[in-house]
């Protein structure tokens, strides 16, 4: 997302961001409407394929109903996130339930829903929706997570498709699950998919996931399974940094026509970062400004607590100034306000002079940044702000600490 400005006031699109922060404390998320539409219809256009937006990215209802708006389907993963894809209006026939570790409830809340697929990562998973299955008296659509082991070259923590992550069914199991499920009298198997991680940058590792499901897909119909499509995953990777590779959608698309020109079934794909990582930002405020051991140290508002991923993965988020940038550049390390060491949000940039009071934008947070907040060290989790050209609307109430503390009881013993 870009800030413009306008004699000296930061802008984003038509809408002056100190304007927002006189009616939203900090730190808050904002979101661009345009960017979400723009990514999305870009995607869908180039790609040709159903896009079913992972949900878990980005589970705000207002983007949620963005997407629906667009003609996404949703990818979910948990009953939360079914219900707020229902909540929205989507059609249960476009939300599909992945997930590793899904209860007896969790299934039987998505058949009574009747959503479209229910993806099993697990022989005994299997085996439980087919109980369900008898319970309802009925047939369930289900697709099966194929662990193709390949290495998606990314984060170790992010990375989900290696024959040791925990995620999906063994490729070479396929043919003994396909025998499972031709015995099993409740299940109708309509689909295989993989997701070998997220932030994938290289091209051929997305051409080694179409090879390896194109043969798997063929084993599939050569064992008379009527396979109505193959899901490719998400994993799209973005560059948050100006040197990182972005994956090309074109080449993707020249890829699809590679390997799925003249298949019996549709292909889909479930991207979560790539739809809304760039159309987001944190704005933040500076609360301290200090020297230690030859740092210069901005302790600002946000933290790990609202942007978990600098921590977490280390992972780099660029941040820019909203106030006078002809000031002198200083090096500076950003960290955030928890008592933690790791709780820095980006080392040794170079910034213009900043001082206490100042605000801050960090940017390509619409993916996994809201959604991984946390209230930890007792602070509250921040609002979030949705613009739509020269509007804005608050699409999410600050959650205000002391009404979080309200939540804990305490027993009559004590
Ligand atoms: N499908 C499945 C089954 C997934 O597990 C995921 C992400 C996606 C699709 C969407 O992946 P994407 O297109 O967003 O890369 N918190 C981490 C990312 C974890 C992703 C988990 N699964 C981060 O902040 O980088």
């Amino acid at each position: 997302m870009n800030i413009q400005f306008l004699n000296k006031i930061p802008f984003v699109e038509g809408v002056s961001i100190n304007h927002i922060i006189n009616s939203c404390n900090t730190p808050f998320y904002l979101y661009s409407q345009k960017i979400i539409t723009d990514t999305y219809n870009f995607l869908k256009d180039t790609l040709s394929s159903e896009i079913f937006f992972a949900v878990k990215a980005n589970p705000n209802q207002a983007i949620l109903k963005l997407m629906k708006n667009c003609g996404a389907g949703a990818d979910v993963v948990s009953v939360g996130e079914i219900h707020r894809a229902l909540n929205v209006g989507f059609d249960p026939n476009k939300i599909i339930f992945e997930g590793v570790g899904k209860s007896k409830e969790d299934i039987q809340y998505a058949v009574e829903k009747n959503i479209r697929l229910i993806n099993v990562e697990s022989i005994s998973e299997l085996r439980l929706v087919d109980q369900i299955g008898k319970n309802f008296n009925k047939k369930i659509n289900v697709g099966i997570r194929l662990n193709p082991d390949i290495d998606g070259q990314t984060i170790d923590k992010i990375s989900t498709g290696k024959k040791t992550d925990k995620f999906g069914i063994p490729l070479d199991q396929l043919k003994n699950v396909i025998s499972l499920v031709q015995s099993c009298n409740y299940i109708n198997l309509k689909s295989i998919s993989c997701h070998v991680g997220s932030q994938i940058h290289d091209i051929s590792i997305f051409e080694k996931i179409f090879e390896t499901m194109k043969d798997a897909a063929e084993i599939a119909l050569s064992s008379g399974i009527e396979l109505e499509h193959v899901d490719l995953g998400g994993g799209l990777g973005i560059n948050y940094e100006k040197d990182q590779n972005e994956i090309n959608i074109n080449d993707l698309k020249k890829l699809i026509f590679k390997f799925f020109n003249d298949v019996p079934y549709k292909i889909s794909f479930e991207p979560g970062r790539y739809l809304v990582a760039k159309s987001g930002m944190i704005i933040t405020k500076i609360l301290i400004a200090k020297e230690n051991g030859g740092i210069n140290f901005l302790i600002t508002d946000a933290g790990m607590q609202t942007l978990i991923r600098p921590a977490m993965y280390g992972a780099f988020h660029r941040i820019e100034v909203l106030n006078d940038i002809t000031k002198k550049n200083i090096k500076y390390t950003v960290a955030g306000p928890i008592c933690e060491s790791s709780d820095i949000l980006a080392k040794d940039i170079i910034l213009p002079k900043q001082k206490i009071n100042n605000y801050l934008a960090i940017h390509d947070t619409g993916a996994y940044g809201a959604t991984m907040a946390s209230n930890y060290n007792s602070r509250g989790i921040p609002g979030e702000v949705l613009i739509n050209e020269s509007k804005f609307s608050i699409i999410h109430q600050e959650e205000k600490i002391f009404d979080i503390i309200k939540r804990d009881s305490i027993p009559d013993w004590l």
